[in-house]
């Protein structure tokens, strides 16, 4: 995702079942402009609990991301550019994300397959979640965002909530080290780039 985290989840997760009452915490709210209007610009990858062990090794490599979201309310996508750090190296990846506003879904094809994952927002902190495969205890997860690295207690404090609420523990929880970043730097040079891609018609 984001990370690649966020690339590597929506990528291999199945398309989730219908809603289950018991989630409705972080599943029943729909997306709407001004959900799109707040996600863009800078956001910081936390941390993730995820069940399935493909998924756990592929976010234990990350050591750092960040990430910029660039909505586009008309066509109801969001460009994802991701500076993702890994065994010491910057990696740079852009994609686009489906919105499914009354699902309260965010999305990614993989070819003819769709990937979802619910979109839970804390305006107040800044932060997000996003919450996989919900329906199925030995796959699903859930993965965090701030717009900075040293979130709010409070932030903290809803992640974990949420993370107990789906029955797993927070030593699960695996974070990221935002010493360990090294695209901050290397972004420097890709910035007029990006600047381009950004602008709107
Ligand atoms: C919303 O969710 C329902 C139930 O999972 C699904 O059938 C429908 O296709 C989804 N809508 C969109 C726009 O993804
Ligand atoms: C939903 O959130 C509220 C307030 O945060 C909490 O009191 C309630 O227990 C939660 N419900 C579920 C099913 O997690
Ligand atoms: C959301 O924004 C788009 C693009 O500006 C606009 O066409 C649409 O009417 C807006 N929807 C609502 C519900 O305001
Ligand atoms: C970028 O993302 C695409 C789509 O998920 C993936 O196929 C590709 O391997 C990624 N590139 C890098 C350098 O990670
Ligand atoms: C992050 O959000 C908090 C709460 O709204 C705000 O006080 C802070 O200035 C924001 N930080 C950055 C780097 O945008
Ligand atoms: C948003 O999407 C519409 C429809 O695909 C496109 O015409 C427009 O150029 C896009 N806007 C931006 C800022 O990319």
């Amino acid at each position: 995702m984001v990370l690649h985290m966020v690339l590597v989840i929506l990528s291999l997760l199945p398309l989730l079942e219908a809603q289950n009452p018991e989630h409705a915490n972080i599943t029943g709210t729909a997306i709407t402009n001004d959900t799109l209007i707040w996600l863009s610009g800078k956001w910081f990858y936390i941390g993730s609990a995820l069940r399935n062990l493909e998924f756990k090794q592929a976010v234990q490599k990350i050591q750092a991301e960040y990430f910029y979201f660039t909505p586009n309310l008309t066509d109801n996508t969001i460009l994802l550019q991701e500076y993702q750090t890994s065994e010491d190296r910057c990696v740079f990846n852009s994609t686009k994300l489906g919105v499914q506003r009354e699902n309260g879904t965010l999305s990614k094809f993989e070819g003819a397959v769709e990937h979802v994952a619910h979109l839970k927002v804390f305006m107040k902190h800044r932060g997000f979640m996003l919450a996989f495969a919900l329906e199925d205890k030995k796959n699903l997860g859930l993965s965090f965002y701030a717009n900075k690295t040293d979130i709010a207690p409070e932030l903290l404090e809803e992640f974990l909530e949420a993370v107990r609420s789906l029955g797993m523990d927070e030593s699960e929880i695996i974070y990221t080290d935002w010493k360990k970043d090294v695209c901050s730097q290397q972004q420097k040079q890709r910035e007029p780039e990006r600047k381009k891609t950004e602008e709107g018609p």
